[in-house]
C-alpha cells in the first residue's frame, strides 16, 4: 500500500479519535496525534500501535498553543486536520462556560490560524447534533434550524459559524463538518474504547459500569416523555462505524470545497431499550431506577442520514447488539478504565 497523506489528529487520545487513527493508519495514512491528555491516557496510543502494528507520532500539545500546532503541523508534513479535541460535557459546560468557550471556541479558532499559517487547506470538525437543539420535525435533517441550549451546544454552533466564514473568505479551504449523534460501542479487540475520567454522563458507559458493578444503579432520567415506554430516545451510533464516517469524509474532501453531514443510524431506541439488549450482551441484570428529567434533555432525537449516504457513500454498518457487546468486552478487559 502506498503511504497517504499525514494527517494532524487533535484529540486523537480521546475515545472518537483513538478509533478513528485505527481507521486511518489501517487506510495508509501517517497519523499525528496532538493532544495534553487532559482527558485520556497516552497507554491509548499504545494500544492503537498494537491494534494496528503501525507507529503513531505523538505530540503533547495545548491547542490554545499556536506554535506548537504549527511546529507540529510543519515537522511533519501534515496536509490535513481532524480536529476532535475539546471539552464535550453539557452539564459541566454549565457550571464553568469560560473553559468551553476557552478550548473549544479558542482552540479552534487558535487551530485555524495555526492552519492558515502553514498553508494547511482540509479540516474534519467534530459536531454535534446538540447545534439542533429542541427537534422541529424528526427525522434531522442538516437543514433543520440550528440552536443552542447550553453552553456546550453554544460552542459547537459558534465553530460551525466561525468555519463557514472561514471557508467563505478562503476558496482553498475545504470544510467537513460531521454532525455526531450518540457515539457509543469499543473497537472489537476491547484494547480501547470509552474512557471517561471520574463519573460518566452519558448513558452508555454508566449501564456498563452498573453491568460490571462499579455502579449499583442506572438513574432513568424521565419516564413520563411522550414516547412508546416513556423514556428517551437517540440515535446511538457505533464509534467504528463513527470512525470510517471520517474517512470517507476524508476523501470526498479531496474533491470537495466542503460538506455538512450528520453521522447517525437513523434509528431510535429508548433508554429502557438499551438497558435491556445490554443486558442481553452482558448476561447481567442491570438494575435501574425511574428518576425525574434531566434539565435540557428532549423527547427524542435521531438523524436523516440520506445526506451521508448519496454524499459520502457511507451507511452505520453495527447494530445496538453489537454497540452493547463491544462495549461490554472493552468494560471486562478494563473494569477501571485505562490509565
Ligand atoms: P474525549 O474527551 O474522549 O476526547 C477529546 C480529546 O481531546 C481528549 O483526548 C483530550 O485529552 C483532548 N483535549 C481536550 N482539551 C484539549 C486541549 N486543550 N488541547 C489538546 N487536547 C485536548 O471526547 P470524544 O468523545 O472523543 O469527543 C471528540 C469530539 O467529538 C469533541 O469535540 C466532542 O465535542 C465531539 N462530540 C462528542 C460526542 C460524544 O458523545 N462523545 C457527541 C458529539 C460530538
Ligand atoms: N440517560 C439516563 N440516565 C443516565 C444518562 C442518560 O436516563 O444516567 C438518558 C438521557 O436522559 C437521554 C439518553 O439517556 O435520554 C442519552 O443520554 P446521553 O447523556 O448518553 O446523551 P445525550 O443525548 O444527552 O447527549 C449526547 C452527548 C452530547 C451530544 C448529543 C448529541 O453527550 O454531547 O449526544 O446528540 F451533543
Amino acid at each position: 500500500m502506498t503511504l497517504k497523506k499525514n494527517v494532524l489528529v487533535t484529540g486523537g487520545a480521546g475515545y472518537i479519535g483513538s478509533h478513528t487513527c485505527i481507521e486511518l493508519l489501517n487506510s495508509g495514512y501517517g497519523v499525528v496525534v496532538f493532544d495534553n491528555f487532559s482527558n485520556s491516557y497516552p497507554e491509548t496510543i499504545r494500544r492503537i500501535e498494537k491494534i494496528t502494528g503501525k507507529s503513531v507520532i505523538l505530540f503533547r500539545g495545548d491547542i490554545r498553543d499556536q506554535k506548537s500546532l504549527e511546529y507540529s503541523l510543519e515537522r511533519f508534513g501534515c496536509s490535513i486536520v481532524l480536529h476532535f479535541a475539546g471539552l464535550k460535557a453539557v452539564s459541566d459546560s454549565i457550571l464553568r462556560p469560560l473553559e468551553y468557550y476557552d478550548i473549544n471556541v479558542m482552540g479552534t479558532l487558535t487551530l485555524l490560524r495555526a492552519m492558515q499559517a502553514k498553508g494547511v487547506e482540509a479540516l474534519v470538525f467534530s459536531s454535534s447534533a446538540t447545534v439542533y437543539g429542541e427537534p422541529c420535525t424528526l427525522p434531522l435533517t442538516e437543514d433543520h434550524s440550528l440552536t443552542a441550549i447550553n453552553p456546550y451546544g453554544r460552542t459547537k454552533l459558534i465553530i460551525e459559524d466561525m468555519l463557514r466564514d472561514f471557508q467563505a473568505s478562503s476558496p482553498l479551504m475545504r470544510i467537513a463538518i460531521l454532525r455526531y449523534f450518540n457515539p457509543v460501542g469499543a473497537h472489537e479487540s476491547g484494547l480501547i474504547g470509552e474512557n471517561p475520567l471520574g463519573v460518566p454522563n452519558n448513558l452508555m458507559p454508566i449501564v456498563a459500569q452498573v453491568a460490571v458493578g462499579l455502579r449499583e444503579v442506572v438513574n432513568i432520567w424521565g419516564s413520563d416523555y411522550p414516547t412508546p415506554d416513556g423514556t428517551g430516545i437517540r440515535d446511538y451510533i457505533h464509534v467504528v462505524d463513527l470512525a470510517q464516517g471520517h474517512l470517507r469524509a476524508l476523501e470526498v474532501l479531496e474533491r470537495s470545497e466542503g460538506l455538512t453531514v450528520n453521522l447517525g443510524t437513523g434509528v431510535g431506541y429508548s433508554v429502557l431499550e438499551v438497558i435491556k439488549a445490554f443486558s442481553v450482551a452482558s448476561g447481567r441484570a442491570i438494575p435501574y431506577v425511574l428518576a425525574p428529567r434531566r434539565p435540557g434533555d428532549v423527547a427524542v432525537c435521531f438523524a436523516d442520514p440520506s445526506r451521508a449516504t448519496t454524499l459520502l457513500k457511507w451507511k452505520a454498518q453495527r447494530d445496538l447488539a453489537a454497540m452493547c457487546a463491544d462495549t461490554w468486552r472493552f468494560q471486562q478487559a478494563n473494569p477501571k478504565g485505562l490509565s
